[in-house]
């Protein structure tokens, strides 16, 4: 089975697209699913937070830059902090951002990359605030398209122009994509933010994410700490929206046990198991 693609994008810069897509591949990790972060901004943010070190992006050796070499191996690291796999950004990055036909073969190597248990179920990609070619392949390959917005006007504005690229560049090309927005960073005490929050619920209700994830300082404070959000939380109603937004996203996500493939080699491997062991059973009763 080929692994499912989480692109988190958005061209509007700090609206949460590291911090989200490292929440979606702590969370999907730690439902015992094969998750592979990548880092495709030469910012190195989600590389900064898998390792902790902010200099860690200064190379070009090793990094997600070498999926456009089908000569090299696919540099996986574990990250010490989460446990799941990454592939680090490169601050060369940019190097690549003139072929959009040569990043979606690179992005694609990633469907068939095995790992000792077998694909990964799940590819998450962090993608540079910047439109070009790092944002628009991932889409080209991505089953979700996720975009973290915050509740207000230039929020909203930008938007619009992300629905109207899917519609007339992306979906034509890859049908498949499901678009999905992530309200975040929605100020509490702010009766603005909860007013176009409430406007975005009630005008894209098929595409909104329907948890609304506060301002928190404490979500900083747990990403310092190497923990998910929900996990540092003191406000249950925050605790459960955090939870039930990546939840939601995960939902449909095939593991194992929804492998036919694995079913297949498994269930005769058992059931033969299982005669020989009844067999043995039935000959020493006999005997
Ligand atoms: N819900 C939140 N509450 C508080 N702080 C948040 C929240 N979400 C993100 N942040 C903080 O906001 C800043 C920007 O977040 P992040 O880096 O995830 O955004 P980004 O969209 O990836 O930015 P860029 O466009 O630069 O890549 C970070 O300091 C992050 O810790
Ligand atoms: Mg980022």
């Amino acid at each position: 089975m080929k692994p499912k693609f989480f692109v988190f994008a958005n061209q509007k810069g700090g609206v949460g697209k590291t911090t989200l897509a490292a929440h979606m591949a702590i969370h999907a990790h730690q439902m015992g699913y094969r998750v592979l972060l990548v880092d495709l901004d030469q910012q190195g943010s989600a590389t900064y937070l898998c390792t902790g070190d902010g200099e860690y992006h200064q190379t070009d050796e090793n990094t997600a830059l070498d999926l456009w070499y089908p000569d090299r191996q696919i540099p996986i690291q574990q990250s010490p902090v989460y446990g799941f796999d990454f592939l680090q950004a490169s601050s060369a990055l940019d190097v690549v951002d003139d072929d959009l036909e040569a990043a979606i073969l690179a992005l694609r190597r990633l469907e068939t990359l095995e790992t000792d248990q077998g694909r990964y179920h799940l590819v998450v990609i962090d993608c540079p605030p910047a439109p070009g070619v790092r944002q628009v392949a991932p889409l080209m390959v991505a089953d979700k398209h996720i975009v973290p917005v915050t509740p207000d006007a230039l929020g909203t504005q930008g938007l619009l122009s992300i629905i109207q690229t899917n519609l007339e560049s992306i979906l034509p090309v890859n049908p498949q994509l499901e678009f999905r927005v992530l309200i975040n960073r929605l100020k509490a005490n702010s009766a603005k933010n909860h007013a176009t929050a409430k406007e975005l619920v009630e005008k894209i209700p098929e595409w909104i994410i329907p948890h609304l994830l506060f301002d928190r300082e404490d979500v900083r404070t747990a990403l310092r700490l190497g923990k998910p959000y929900w996990e540092l939380c003191r406000d249950d109603g925050q605790k459960d929206a955090w939870y039930q937004a990546f939840d939601f996203l995960l939902a449909n996500v095939p593991d194992d046990d929804d492998d036919p493939n694995l079913r297949e080699t498994d269930e005769p491997k058992d059931a033969e198991a299982a005669l020989a062991s009844q067999e043995l059973a039935a000959a020493s009763e006999g005997g």
